[in-house]
């Protein structure tokens, strides 16, 4: 078995991969452009059998975990089976995440525990649990899958919104405490991309009547969960395009801007809080330049 695995890891150059919630949209797609560039990719899904296709494509270059995010056990028990086949990860993704629509008077308990044990701490698990390997390494480059709604903040998708800006949050003050270990941090904005977030992966809370106005407003219908057709976004493949290409390149920025809509989205969140610090006249934009 060492014989074997030593080498498919000579075969294999190029980085390792481990990327959360593989079996659909855009983990997926990470996952197979990875395999077709002749990477090799740890792959965690909440059902090993949603892979078994791919995996009889890439035998040697695909491991796959089970793994449900919000389970920190699970969490380093994939990573600890990862590092074991491939003797280390290099591209930490940490892309398992839903949406919820609901308002915050509509959000139940189980609702909002369930978002936050997914979108904040199970990223928080995977930080942790490659951490070790990464800073032995003295490389390594944990992207975190974020949204331009973590700039921003929009009615029905607050607690949505408080997970991503939670999770953007942490990865900030990580940036800062991993850099001298060679450990690079990413948060990834996305725009609207064309997968299953909008359509069959949206959650929703328990509709009030309070709120079929606001949802009219926004939506063009009250009604709750909604029905969608046709394409719900960018094709994901350019997605994928810009997370390798900035994972390639040797530096970027630590907020990474993905999607044509991303830049217009992400402005109109940044103009709207300075506007609202425009009134205080000790607040001034753009700051003057320090000297020293
Ligand atoms: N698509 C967009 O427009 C968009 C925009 C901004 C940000 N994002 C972010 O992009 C990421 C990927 O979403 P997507 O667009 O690819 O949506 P998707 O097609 O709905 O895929 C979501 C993935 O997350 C996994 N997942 C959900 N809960 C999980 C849990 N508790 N444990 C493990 N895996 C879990 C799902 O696994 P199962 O198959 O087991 O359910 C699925 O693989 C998310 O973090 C999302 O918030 C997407």
């Amino acid at each position: 078995m060492d014989d074997i695995r030593d080498e498919e890891n000579t075969a294999a150059p190029g980085p390792v991969w481990f990327v959360t919630g593989a079996g659909r949209g855009l983990g997926r797609a990470l996952t197979r452009a990875a395999l077709e560039a002749g990477e090799r990719v740890v792959a965690t899904v909440r059902r090993a059998d949603v892979l078994t296709g791919l995996g009889a494509e890439f035998p040697s270059t695909l491991h796959v975990a089970t793994a449900d995010v919000r389970d920190r056990d699970a969490v380093r028990a994939a990573v600890a089976s990862g590092v074991d086949r491939f003797g280390r990860l290099d591209v930490v993704v940490n892309n398992a995440g839903y949406g919820l629509v609901g308002a915050i008077e509509e959000v139940d308990e189980a609702e909002a525990r369930g978002i936050v044990d997914t979108n904040l701490l199970g990223p928080l698990w995977v930080a942790q649990a490659v951490l070790p390997h990464l800073r032995a390494q003295g490389a390594g480059h944990i992207v975190q899958i974020s949204t331009t709604g973590a700039v921003g903040a929009m009615p029905t998708l607050g607690l949505y919104n408080a997970g991503k800006w939670g999770l953007e949050g942490f990865s900030q003050a990580l940036a800062g405490e991993v850099a001298r270990s060679g450990v690079r941090v990413t948060v990834a904005q996305l725009g609207g991309f064309d997968t299953d977030w909008a359509g069959p992966g949206m959650h929703f809370a328990t509709p009030s009547a309070a709120y079929d106005e606001l949802r009219r407003e926004l939506f063009g219908t009250a009604e709750v969960p909604w029905h969608t057709e046709g394409p719900l976004g960018a094709p994901v493949a350019e997605a994928v395009d810009a997370l390798r290409r900035h994972v390639q390149a040797p530096d970027g920025p630590f907020r990474l801007l993905v999607g044509a809509d991303a830049p217009d989205q992400v402005t109109a969140a940044l103009r709207a809080r300075c506007e609202d610090y425009a009134d205080d006249d000790r607040f001034t934009w753009p700051a003057p330049a320090v000297t020293a």
